[in-house]
C-alpha cells in the first residue's frame, strides 16, 4: 500500500463522482462504493463506510462538492443557498470530529468568496475539496517526519484506534509516525489495541501495518497496562478527533484509560494531528461533543448477540484525554509541548503567517 494508497485506494474522485472504499467489510472484504449525492455522503460518513477524522473531513468536502455539481440551480446565489443546506446535512452526520466542520467551513468560504456565476461556484467546490485532500497528504507525511526524533530505535509503541492511510485518505497520523519510523529504518514494533467496539485496531489497523510490513501484535484494550509492566513500552502514539485549546483532546474510547496507565508506568504519551483537528475556540475538553452510538455496538458482534436481552448500555465513541497526561502534540508545523494554551496557539499562528508573541 503507498499514497492513497498503492494496492488498494482509499477514496478517489473519478468521473464527477466520489468512491471510497466500505471501511465497515475490511478486512474481510475489498469493496468500493461510488457516491454521486452529498445526503449519501453525510450517510456514508455516519455509518462509517468513512472514518477517521481527517478521512470525513475530506468526505464532506467532496460532499459539497458533490451537492455544487449535480444542483440545477441556474444563479450564484440559489446555488449558494443550497450550499448552505447540504453543509447542514453533512454537519449532522457525526459531531466528535472537528475536521468535518472544517472542511464544509472550508470550502463554504471560498465559494463566499466565489463572485461570479454559479458554474465558477461549482468549479471553485471541487477544485477547495481537491486541495483538502492534497493537503492531508502533506501534512501526514510532515507529522510522520516531525515525530522522528520522538520515537528511538527498535520502539516498542503501542497505538489506539486506527489513523492510517484509511483515517486520514493518505499516510497516517499517528500511524503515519510508526510508518516515517519504519521508513526511517528506525525498526519499530507496534503493539495494536484492538478498540472495542468497533475494532478499528483489530480490523484497519493490522490491516495496514501487514501491507505496509510493520512487525505489530495485536492487543485487547485491556492488556496495555500488562504489557508496559512486563515487556517494557517505549511510547504511546495516538490520533486525535478534537483538540481544545489547553490541550484537551478527544479521541477514540478508551485512549484516556492508556494515557493514565502510560503516565503510571512513565511512558511518554503522544497525540498526532493536524492542525485542523485543534479547536482552538473551546478553551477546554469538557465543551467537545462526544457521539453516543447505538447499543448493539456494544451488545452484538455482527449479528451475534453477546448479552441479556435489554441490557442496558452506555456506547460513547470518543473519550477526552485531559492535557496533563499528553506528552506531546505532534503537528505538521511542529511539536507543542506543556503549556499548550501557549504553544498550539503559536503553532497556529505560525501556520497563518503571523507574528508570535514570545
Ligand atoms: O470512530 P472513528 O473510527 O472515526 O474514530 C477514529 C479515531 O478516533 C481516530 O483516532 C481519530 O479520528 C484520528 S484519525 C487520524
Amino acid at each position: 500500500m503507498s499514497d492513497n494508497q498503492g494496492a488498494y485506494r482509499i477514496l478517489t474522485w473519478r468521473d464527477g463522482a466520489l468512491e471510497m472504499i466500505d471501511q465497515r467489510l475490511l478486512p474481510g472484504e475489498v469493496r468500493y462504493v461510488t457516491y454521486t449525492e452529498y445526503r449519501a455522503v453525510a450517510e456514508a460518513i455516519r455509518t462509517m463506510v468513512v472514518r477517521g477524522a481527517p478521512a470525513i473531513g475530506v468526505a464532506a468536502a467532496y460532499g459539497m462538492a458533490l451537492a455544487a455539481l449535480h444542483s440545477s440551480a441556474t444563479n450564484a446565489d440559489t446555488l449558494r443557498r443550497e450550499l448552505a443546506d447540504a453543509a447542514g446535512v453533512l454537519r449532522a452526520s457525526r459531531p466528535t470530529a472537528v475536521n468535518l466542520f472544517w472542511a464544509i467551513d472550508r470550502i463554504l468560504d471560498r465559494v463566499g468568496q466565489t463572485d461570479a456565476d454559479a458554474e465558477a461556484i461549482r468549479a471553485a467546490a471541487l477544485d477547495e475539496a481537491r486541495a483538502i485532500e492534497t493537503d492531508n497528504a502533506r501534512t501526514c507525511e510532515q507529522i510522520g517526519r516531525n515525530a522522528l526524533s520522538l520515537v528511538p530505535d527498535h520502539a516498542r509503541i503501542i497505538h489506539h484506534c486506527n489513523t492510517g492511510a484509511l483515517a486520514t485518505a493518505h499516510y497516517g497520523t499517528a500511524l503515519g509516525v510508526v510508518r516515517a519510523a519504519h521508513e526511517a529504518g528506525k525498526g519499530p514494533h507496534v503493539f495494536v489495541d484492538e478498540t472495542r467496539p468497533r475494532l478499528q485496531g483489530a480490523r484497519l489497523t493490522t490491516w495496514e501495518l501487514g501491507q505496509l510490513g510493520i512487525p505489530h501484535t495485536l492487543i485487547v484494550d485491556g492488556a496495555s497496562g500488562h504489557i508496559m509492566r512486563t515487556l517494557g513500552v517505549d511510547l504511546c502514539v495516538v490520533g486525535c478527533d478534537r483538540v481544545a485549546a489547553n490541550g484537551d483532546t478527544a479521541n477514540k474510547i478508551g485512549t484516556y484509560n492508556l494515557a493514565l496507565i502510560a503516565r503510571a508506568h512513565g511512558v511518554p504519551f503522544y497525540v498526532a494531528g493536524p492542525l485542523s483537528t485543534l479547536d482552538l475556540a473551546l478553551p477546554n475538553g469538557d465543551a467537545i461533543p462526544i457521539e453516543e452510538r447505538d447499543p448493539d455496538e456494544v451488545t452484538h458482534i455482527g449479528m451475534e448477540s453477546l448479552t441479556p436481552a435489554g441490557v442496558g448500555v452506555a456506547n460513547p465513541a470518543f473519550d477526552v484525554t485531559p492535557a496533563h497526561l499528553i506528552t506531546a502534540i505532534i503537528t505538521e508545523v511542529g511539536i507543542a509541548y506543556p503549556p499548550y494554551e501557549e504553544s498550539l496557539a503559536r503553532l497556529m499562528s505560525e501556520a497563518k503567517g503571523q507574528p508570535t508573541a514570545k
